[in-house]
Parts: structure tokens; C-alpha cells; sequence
């Protein structure tokens, strides 16, 4: 009998012959037709792409969702034109279809890879039945800049948490087996560097060192390709002076001589065109040349390879072997797929799952998404029992379509819960929920209806503040420079805040926020994210302690824009701060004379810490750690070292901790982060309850690229930390010593 092995051996020897088969009957022109990727999203699609598709001069469109029109459109590909090559159908599917998970950021405060699998896998279901056969997701970029937009589409700022969740997602979409009922191709974006874009502004300038690119920006994309990811896309920006669609050194050298990549590289939009508007080239021809011959296997939207590509190759400037590899390996992937045998969707054959069972993840992943960021005097959870009356305040308290957040082209408001709907329905008649939007949107201005929401809110017992932002002031070309609470609502809370009732604010957003100028005037903060579809069912249970929240930072919370990039994982510096350090420009005396004596490296007029930390979110349970054990505490490299710990909840309520772990290196070969998350694990614990968590340590977790950019591991003294946050102080050290020692 054969092993699973040898089976999949001997599936990717017959793909990779009818691959070869397949191309070696192909003209040029139709080669050049795999590689182009055109927008049919306009009506009358197999009317005005019909000739084409006949031809054989589209691979692949996009941005198509009405499946009898893809049906069409595969129809002509496969029963019309020479060789019947099926179609790729791309989307952006990227935190749910109809159903909305929460943002990608939103899911990775959950820190819960189950769960983003399984949202993605709902996603993939519901496309499926669409006939998209490939997702533009997950973006797994490092973002540790929250005025850039598309943070809200990330997993954050940490490679390790980006890595293990971007792999997450891949499996949700792609299943055990691309071809499998409910499977579509993921496309890991964007490679690479995207989310370094100066000051936040999205498309803009990256420039990134190659030692910091592989140390923190590529960790995320060489998992993706360890975890069978079907495709990769380029990104828009300008990595060192090489746009990336341009970029051999990413694209040839990384990507398939260093880490063995089979699958194909997709430009972003038009991305090929704007290689001369970058001023690489001078015009289509040269950039069509340039990401030809960087490794752009596919172009998205423009025509730079359909009207050069053929004049290159005639011309010789373009080696045929090297369209032969692109198209190689584009046919790859729909083989893999199963296209070839089965192109076409029938909805009622596509694997069904139930609507109940789909908003059951939505709301699971929106319960786990949500960080409790400040809670004094235990002001949540509210008590059914103990209020007779609430006021419901703000922009965002019911807004359908906000709350899903940014990059929902499919996504189905009508089946939203708002915080308002959620808290009505939880609290029945018990409580008199009394809403007053006082503002149009989360950017109005005008304080015009302030009194009436004063009002309701004196005649109440307690106030909750739906406040943030709305959908369209994040994701894509939506950065912000000032990443403040939009708009008059500020000074809403201090409207509020003078009726003297409790205050709790409910936060839904795209990005990390600076709340400063809030966080002192309200007594519990919820920061949801745009939570999706089952958003307002997850606040109201935990705005009432049905559950507790969970959720753990992502991502950095600056207490001002200045203070920018702010992320745990930094290096020392020479003159690292410290709580003893830190002074007051206030306190510094006219004419004082100039001096560093003493100095580090903060700003003079911000605290340097930050408003939340990385990891940070706090619970109803209360949890406790201790009796942390290393075992070894000295190890050769090659060998895992296990660490325990023992956390306890002393509350009074069952709830979910994250328990994270964390190393630092503390000489290495080039400085090394101050901290780097090295694993975490969701626990339930009940009250009174104590559990041993134990995590893994292999050497190799330890390994970094050094001052020559290859991948080391040094002998050396590691401290450990494990706690709740990235400032967890329970800590242990071990050493590494030299496999030989
Ligand atoms: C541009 C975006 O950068 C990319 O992420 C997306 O997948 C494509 N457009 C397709 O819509």
C-alpha cells in the first residue's frame, strides 16, 4: 500500500506532466492570455469578454460574483476557445462573504488560529457557491504604523502572531486539498515590505534593510509558502528603490531559489503600469519587461504584458523559458484546483452550511476579538439587576454596514446586529434601553443634539458611548494622520461625562486609535474593531458578563500620533528608557543649558510607553501566574527546552486567558528586539480554577538572520517571560550552548 506521501508524490509528477503536456501545445499568445488577469465586474461580461476569452488571451478575471455569469464565462474558456483552459475567478474575500467575520485585525485579537480558520472556511463556502475559485487573502504585511489604513486588514504587528494566523487563515480557505468541495486558492499579500509605507500614507516609499526584511517582514511569508499558500501578490510599493513588482531579489531569490516556492505571483492592480510611474521604466514595454523577468507571473487589470509580452519574446529581450515558467506555474495551480475536470459551480452541489452554524463563528470570533481595555471599578460587567435604565449614545451604536468594517464588496448588512439591537434583545424588558444617536456620522461635527443625549443620559443609570469610526476611514487608500476619535466626539464624552452617571465607551474601529483625550473621562473601555455581522450579539454579552472578553492587543496603542512607530518588539538602544529616567518638559528650566547626560531615548513631552501595550486586554476572570519551570535551563542547540507555568483564576467568573511567551536574546550577532513573542495559548479557566500551561521551545524558534543576512543560532543567556501582556513580569532565563559543548 502506498504512504500519503508517495500519493501526494506521485499527484505532483502527474500535475506537473500534464502541466508540461499542456504547454507544450500553447502558442505564445495563448501563454501570454494565462498571464493576464482581467476586471469583469461590469455587466454583459461574456458579451464584452467573449472574444477574448475564445482566443485563450484571459487567464483569469476578477471581481465577478454572479454565478451564472461565471459559469458563462468558464463556458467559453472551456467549450469555445483552442485549448478549454479553465478560468481563475479572484475576489477579495478577506474577512468573510456574506457573512462578516471581524476585520482581519479585529481577528487577530482573538489570538485564536481555530477560529480564524474556521472563519475563513465559512468565507470560502460561501464564495465557493459564487464561483470565485481564489481569494486575495490574508494579507499577512507587518503593520506597526495604525495610521496606515490597511492595518485593519492585518494581523498586526508581530511576526510571530502574523505567521501563525496568516497560516491559519490559508488552511481555512484552502482545506486539506485545493481541489476539495468548499477549498479556494489564498493569496498571500503583499510581498514585500507594504505596510512600512512612510508616515502611514498608504502606496507610499518603503525602505527597509535587508536585515530587518528578514527578521521581521518575511517570517510571515516564508510560512504562508511552508503552508502550501497557492499564490503570492506583489505589492504596490517601492522597496529600496525597486518597486516590488520589479523586485528579482524578493520575487527570484527569496521566493523560489531560497524557499522552494511552486505556486504563482500575481501583481497587485496595475501595479506592472505603475512601475514607470514609480520611474523605474519609461513606459508598459520596460515594465512588462522588468516584471516579467522579476517573476510576476500574472498581471492584474492593466496590459502591459498583453501588448508587450509577444514583442519582447519575438524581440529576444525575454527568454521563452521564462514565460514558459509563469505559465507553468499558473496551469499548476488549476490542476491543483481540480478546474480542469470540474469548472463549473453549481451552487446547489457547493458543500451547504447552515446560516445558524456560520453566524455561530462570526459571533465566536467576534466575542474573542474584543479587548477590554480599561474597566475601573469594575464598572462592567453591568448588571441586569442593578440598572433599571441605559442610555444608548452615539454614531456607531446602530449602524449596520459600519460595523462590518472595511473591504466588504459581498458582505450582507441586512444580516448585521448592532450593539443596539444586541443590547435590546439581551435585555429584553427588563432594562429601558434609550438610544439617541447625537451625531450623523463618527466625523460630524456639529454639537447640535449634545443636550438631548445629556439628557437621556442624567435620566439614566449608566451610558454606553458607541464611538469610533465609521467602515470607509480605514482599509485601502484610507489612512489617517491624526488617529484620534473623528469628528465632535471628544467632546461628546465630556458632555456626557459631567451627568456624573457610569460611562462605558464601546469602541469600533479600524485601527488602533489614540483614545488620550478620552481614556480619563469614561470608566471602561470595550474596543471592538469592526466587528462583522454578529458584532452587536458579542458586545451585548459582554457588556453583561454572559461572557467575558478575551481579546489581547494586536497591535500597539500610542498615547499620541508622535510617538509613532511604537512596538514592543523594538530593540535597547544604547540608552534605553526607563521608569527612573523619564522627566517633564515642563520641568525644564528657562535657558537650561544643553546636555545629554542622563538622556534616553523618549520624547520629551509623551511619556515613552504606550496607552496599551502589545498582548494587553483584561478580563472579568483574574488571573494569576506563577510557579514558572524551565526544563532544561541549559540546552544544546538543536534541542527544545519546555517551559510551565501555572495560572490561576481568582475571580469570580469563568473566562479565557492569553497566555503569551516571550524571549529575549540578550547578546546576539545584531542586536536583538527587547522582547519577541515566541508562542501564547488560549486557556478557559473557571473561578478558583488553576491549570499548568506548558509550551515547546525548540532552538530553532530562536534562530535570526545575523549581520551577514543568513540564518543563525547563537549560544547565548535568553530571558523568558510569560504572562498576560508584553509586559509581563513572571520571568525565567535558560542558556544555549554550542551543539558540541
Ligand atoms: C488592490 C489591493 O491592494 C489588493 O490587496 C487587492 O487584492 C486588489 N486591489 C484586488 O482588488
Amino acid at each position: 500500500m502506498k504512504t500519503v506521501n508517495a500519493k501526494v508524490v506521485d499527484q505532483v509528477a502527474i500535475i506537473e506532466r500534464r502541466v508540461a503536456e499542456l504547454l507544450g501545445r500553447m502558442t505564445l499568445d495563448e501563454k501570454i492570455g494565462q498571464m493576464s488577469q482581467v476586471n469583469a465586474s461590469e455587466a454583459g461580461a461574456p458579451e464584452y469578454l467573449g472574444m477574448a476569452l475564445r482566443d485563450g488571451r484571459i487567464g483569469s478575471v476578477l471581481n465577478q460574483v454572479d454565478v451564472a455569469t461565471v459559469n458563462e464565462l468558464q463556458r467559453i474558456s472551456v467549450e469555445e476557445s483552442r485549448l478549454g483552459i479553465p478560468l481563475l475567478v479572484g475576489r477579495d474575500v478577506i474577512h468573510g462573504f456574506k457573512t462578516v467575520m471581524p476585520i482581519p485585525l479585529g481577528q487577530a485579537a482573538t489570538w485564536n488560529p481555530e477560529l480564524v480558520r474556521n472563519g475563513a472556511r465559512v468565507a470560502a463556502i460561501e464564495a465557493q457557491a459564487a464561483g470565485i475559485n481564489w481569494t486575495f487573502a490574508p494579507m499577512i504585511d507587518i503593520a506597526r504604523d495604525p495610521r496606515w489604513g490597511r492595518i485593519a486588514e492585518s494581523f498586526g504587528e508581530d511576526p510571530y502572531l502574523t505567521g501563525r494566523l496568516g497560516v491559519a487563515m490559508i488552511e481555512g480557505f484552502q482545506g486539506d486539498d485545493l481541489a476539495g468541495d468548499g477549498s479556494i486558492a489564498a493569496c498571500a499579500k503583499h510581498f514585500a515590505g507594504y505596510g512600512a509605507a512612510e508616515s502611514g500614507r498608504d502606496y507610499a516609499t518603503t525602505n527597509i534593510p535587508e536585515n530587518e526584511l528578514r527578521n521581521v517582514y518575511l517570517p510571515p511569508f516564508n510560512e504562508a509558502v511552508g503552508a502550501g499558500v497557492a499564490t503570492l501578490m506583489a505589492s504596490f510599493s517601492d522597496l529600496n528603490g525597486v518597486p516590488a513588482t520589479a523586485n528579482r531579489f524578493l520575487m527570484r531569490d527569496i521566493l523560489r531559489d531560497e524557499w522552494g516556492f511552486t505556486g504563482f505571483v500575481v501583481s497587485d492592480w496595475e501595479s506592472i503600469h505603475q512601475i514607470a510611474v514609480h520611474g523605474l521604466t519609461s513606459g508598459d514595454r520596460d515594465s512588462a519587461y522588468e516584471a516579467a523577468t522579476a517573476g510576476i507571473d500574472m498581471e492584474m487589470a492593466s496590459d502591459a504584458y498583453s501588448n508587450h509580452l509577444a514583442g519582447l519574446v519575438i524581440g529576444e529581450r525575454i527568454d521563452i523559458d521564462t514565460i514558459d515558467t509563469a505559465v507553468a506555474n499558473i496551469l499548476r495551480i488549476k490542476f491543483r484546483l481540480g478546474l480542469f475536470g470540474a469548472p463549473y459551480v453549481d451552487p446547489d452541489q457547493t458543500p451547504a452550511m447552515d446560516l445558524e452554524a456560520k453566524l455561530r463563528v462570526a459571533k465566536q470570533s467576534a466575542l474573542e476579538s474584543m479587548i477590554l481595555l480599561k474597566n475601573d471599578q469594575a464598572a462592567l460587567p453591568l448588571s441586569i439587576d442593578r440598572v433599571d435604565s441605559i442610555a444608548v449614545v452615539g454614531p456607531l451604536a446602530d449602524a449596520p454596514y459600519e460595523q462590518l468594517g472595511t473591504w466588504v464588496f459581498d458582505g450582507d448588512p441586512d444580516l448585521s446586529i448592532t450593539g443596539l439591537a444586541g443590547i435590546r434583545n439581551l435585555v429584553g424588558d427588563s432594562v429601558d434601553i434609550r438610544y439617541v444617536r447625537a451625531m450623523e456620522t463618527s466625523r460630524s461635527r456639529s454639537t447640535d443634539t449634545f443636550s438631548e443625549a445629556v439628557e437621556v443620559a442624567q435620566g439614566s443609570d449608566a451610558v454606553i458611548l458607541f464611538l469610533g469610526e465609521e467602515s470607509i476611514l480605514s482599509g485601502e487608500a484610507h489612512s489617517r494622520a491624526d488617529i484620534s476619535l473623528p469628528g465632535a466626539q471628544a467632546a461628546l464624552v465630556r458632555s456626557i461625562r459631567q451627568t456624573g452617571k457610569p460611562v462605558i465607551a464601546v469602541i469600533l474601529a479600524g485601527r488602533p486609535l489614540t483614545l488620550t483625550d478620552i481614556v480619563d473621562d469614561v470608566d471602561a473601555i470595550l474596543f471592538a474593531w469592526h466587528p462583522g455581522t454578529m458584532g452587536g450579539e458579542a458586545i451585548a454579552d459582554l457588556l453583561f458578563g454572559v461572557e467575558s472578553p478575551s481579546g489581547k492587543l494586536p497591535a500597539t496603542f500610542p498615547r499620541e500620533v508622535g510617538q509613532i512607530p511604537i512596538y514592543y518588539n523594538q530593540k535597547n538602544t544604547g540608552k534605553p528608557p526607563s521608569p527612573n529616567t523619564v522627566t517633564n518638559m515642563d520641568d525644564i528650566d528657562a535657558h537650561a543649558p544643553q546636555t545629554s547626560l542622563g538622556m534616553t531615548a523618549f520624547h520629551l513631552d509623551v511619556a515613552y510607553t504606550p496607552l496599551f501595550a502589545f498582548g494587553h486586554g483584561l478580563s472579568y476572570g483574574e488571573f494569576s501566574y506563577d510557579n514558572l519551570r524551565l526544563s532544561p535551563q541549559e540546552l544544546r542547540i538543536g534541542n527544545s527546552l519546555t517551559v510551565h507555568v501555572e495560572v490561576a483564576n481568582l475571580g469570580k467568573m469563568i473566562a479565557d486567558e492569553v497566555v503569551q511567551l516571550y524571549v529575549r536574546d540578550l547578546v546576539g550577532n545584531v542586536t536583538r528586539p527587547v522582547r519577541e513573542l515566541k508562542g501564547f495559548k488560549r486557556v478557559r479557566l473557571e473561578p478558583g480554577q488553576t491549570v499548568t500551561v506548558s509550551f515547546e521551545l525548540h532552538t530553532d524558534d530562536l534562530a535570526f538572520f545575523g549581520r551577514d543576512n543568513s540564518l543563525m543560532t547563537e549560544p547565548g543567556v535568553f530571558h523568558l517571560w510569560v504572562g498576560g501582556s508584553s509586559e509581563a513580569s513572571l520571568h525565567s532565563e535558560f542558556r544555549v550552548v554550542d551543539a558540541a559543548h
